[in-house]
């Protein structure tokens, strides 16, 4: 299972990728925004660091904006993965860039049937946003399960990347449920350290050692 890391926070991701955490990262809009710098210098500050796949989403409406700005992303370093969002345009442009061999990741998905129109389109990645449906009462997880059943009755190659996870056992349960990439915001990366037994466990360990006979 990948971890991609769901921040455009440069410090951040260069302490998660030191750990070996970092397989890849993902960005949008809102995240760029608390990042407080520029888009494109954010983009290849990331660049510089993680070798993995950076998703960087599109602005555009239509779909002939949507893949100018992805002709320039991918200018913007090595690994670039264009973010389109779920619409009949941003399909349009899903086609015409995986045509060209560029990476397209679609965005603000919460639907089995979603994620299939954008397998048909050539996605290399659908992103259903966990999270999200949670918040309205729905069991996110459940359409995650309905797409990767879907993909795997007709052998679509799209990549599934729950996105928009909230808590450890979000990622838990996409691990279980074998999805290929999980994109995980810093602070739950780091929850997924914390086991109360691993403390108390060093902890004893560290005490016993200063009891040792000199
Ligand atoms: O990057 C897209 C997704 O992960 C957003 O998450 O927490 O804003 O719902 P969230």
């Amino acid at each position: 299972m990948e971890f991609f890391v769901d921040t455009a926070d440069v410090d951040m991701i260069k302490k998660l990728n030191d750990m070996g955490l970092v397989d890849g990262v993902t960005t949008n809009p809102t995240l760029i925004m608390k990042a407080g710098k520029g888009h494109k210098e954010t983009i290849q500050k990331i660049s510089s660091i993680v070798k993995g796949p950076i998703s960087v989403e599109t602005l555009s409406t239509d779909a002939e904006g949507m893949v100018k700005e992805a002709l320039e992303y991918v200018t913007w370093g090595k690994n670039i993965v264009v973010k389109i969002v779920m619409t009949p345009e941003g399909m349009k442009a899903v086609k015409i860039l995986s045509k060209k061999g560029i990476k397209t990741n679609v965005t603000v998905t919460f639907s089995p049937l979603q994620a299939l129109i954008a397998a048909k389109a050539g996605a290399t990645y659908v992103s259903p946003f966990v999270g999200r449906l949670d918040d309205v009462g729905h069991f996110g997880m459940d359409t995650v399960a309905q797409i990767k059943e879907i993909y795997e009755n007709y052998g679509y190659q799209t990549k599934i990347l729950a996105a928009s996870l909230r808590h450890p056992t979000h990622v838990l349960e996409a691990a279980l449920m074998g999805v290929d990439v999980a994109t995980i915001p810093p602070d739950v990366m780091l929850k997924l350290f914390n086991h109360p037994l691993t403390d108390a466990g060093i902890k004893s360990f560290l005490d016993d050692s200063k009891k040792w006979k000199k």
